[in-house]
């Protein structure tokens, strides 16, 4: 199986990118989950390892924690709308034989003298900003060649994603996490959830596999899909998370993914928002599948913001944003939550659909119990191989 492939199927199926093992096999040491790019001054004594440390040839990326190297080379596939291939060698990262890749060299450093000379050193300008899904960006504006679609290929605003639509007399995002509350059945109902084990299926690419999920408070979360040759499985203990595939060695969670599988396996996240947020604002309405939605921007200590989306009339959520954070960008992961059904008075989403740049997978429950048994030893990590180390790889 290609390595890209590989990748494909990985962030399709797991709740998380990709991590260091799989292509030099080792592992990062430290799943220091710190959002912030550039090397982490971190006091706590597992120093994590720079990209250099752990791979062969960095001459640009120097100083970022090696764990943050797969999603910036995700959010380069991303921008770029192009395959690993289109850049390395296959199973030679290091290489530097193809040209795209030295140009990729030059394009990193543009960006960050850009954003150094202009923009304060805030990240304003990534790749994708002018490369916009396409290898080779466009210079020369478009004609009008037939109706525009709504939604697709439509032109980009300047100055942002989309106009803040500031709205004097509408709630204030405090008013609407409190709604959220409210509306899923209340803070003392949802916290009474200690678990919840649900059965359905995941579709992803035209395939349909059935899946078992199982939650615990607190934030532990396990999933199973079952693929012919066995389980593909996607953990997270409260502190550590991992992935499992049918062949393959176990695989750490690092950086971002841990953060966002924290918040996957939260049970209680409706109550937990206000805490979790440093600020929130209202950043105005948007349309979810004929629903009418208010989007709450949170901010967070030392992470990547959320973006939540309400339903204005019910006050469900209706999405999530969340961002892996890179050497280049944030890599957003967006998750569409419908079909809620009461379940011991907390309202509870029997479908998601979970989408990132590389792909995406709707999961659809057909059996949900709640504040079952749970036993712990689920959420047990399974002990790895001994680590291959470096010289042995290829
Ligand atoms: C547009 C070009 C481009 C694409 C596409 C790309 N990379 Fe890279 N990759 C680079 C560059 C440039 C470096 C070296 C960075 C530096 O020197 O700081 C690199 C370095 C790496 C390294 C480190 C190799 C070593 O040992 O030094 C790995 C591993 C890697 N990329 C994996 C991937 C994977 C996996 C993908 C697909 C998801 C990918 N890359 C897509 C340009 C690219
Ligand atoms: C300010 C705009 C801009 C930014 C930002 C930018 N690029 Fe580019 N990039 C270009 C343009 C324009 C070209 C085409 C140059 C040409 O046609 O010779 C290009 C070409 C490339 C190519 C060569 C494509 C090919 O067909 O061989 C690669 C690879 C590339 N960029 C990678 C990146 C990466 C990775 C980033 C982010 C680190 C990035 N670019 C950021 C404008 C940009």
């Amino acid at each position: 199986m290609s390595v890209n492939r590989y990748f494909r199927i990985l962030s399709v199926v797991a709740v998380v990118a990709v991590c260091t093992v799989l292509v030099n096999g080792g592992k990062a040491q430290s799943a220091s989950a710190g959002q912030n790019s550039g090397p982490q001054s971190s006091s706590n004594p597992p120093v994590p390892k720079k990209a250099e440390e752990q791979f062969k040839n960095i001459q640009v990326l120097k100083g970022i924690p090696a764990d943050q190297l797969f999603p910036t080379m995700q959010f380069i596939t991303a921008s770029l709308g192009v395959e690993c291939e289109f850049c390395h060698v296959q199973n030679a990262f290091e290489k530097d034989d193809k040209k795209p890749k030295e140009t990729a060299r030059k394009m990193m450093e543009m960006m960050f003298a850009i954003n150094q000379n202009n923009f304060e050193g805030h990240r304003e300008v990534t790749c994708y900003s002018c490369h916009r899904g396409n290898a080779n960006p466009v210079a020369i504006p478009a004609v009008m060649t037939e109706e525009p679609e709504a939604g697709m290929g439509a032109p980009h605003q300047p100055g942002g994603e989309k106009a803040e639509t500031k709205q004097p007399n509408g709630p204030t995002a405090q008013q609407l996490i409190d709604k959220y509350v409210q509306a899923s059945g209340g803070a003392s109902a949802i916290d009474k959830v200690t678990s919840l084990v649900m059965k359905g299926t995941i579709d992803f690419g035209g395939k349909s596999l059935p899946i078992d999920i199982y939650s615990k408070n607190p934030e532990k979360r396990i999933s199973f899909t079952h693929l012919s040759d066995g389980d593909s499985v996607t953990a997270f203990n409260g502190q550590e998370g991992w992935l499992g595939s049918p062949g393959r060695p176990l695989r750490e969670m690092q950086g971002s993914d841990l953060d966002a599988a924290a918040i996957d396996a939260d049970l209680h996240l409706a109550t937990h928002l206000e805490k979790m947020f440093s600020k929130v604002q209202v950043r105005g309405g948007e349309k979810i599948d004929d629903k009418d939605a208010y989007e709450v921007v949170g901010q967070r200590e030392g992470k990547t913001p959320i973006r939540l989306y309400f339903d204005q009339q019910s006050g469900l959520l209706l999405r999530l944003v969340r961002f892996g954070d890179t050497a280049l960008g944030w890599l957003p992961t967006q998750i569409d939550y419908a079909d809620y059904r009461e379940v011991n008075g907390v309202k509870v989403p029997y479908r998601w659909t979970l989408a990132r740049p590389s792909g995406k997978f709707t999961i659809q429950v057909s059996e949900l119990n709640q504040n079952v048994p749970v036993d712990d030893a689920k959420f047990v990590k399974p002990a790895s191989p001994p680590e291959p180390s470096k010289a042995t790889t290829k």
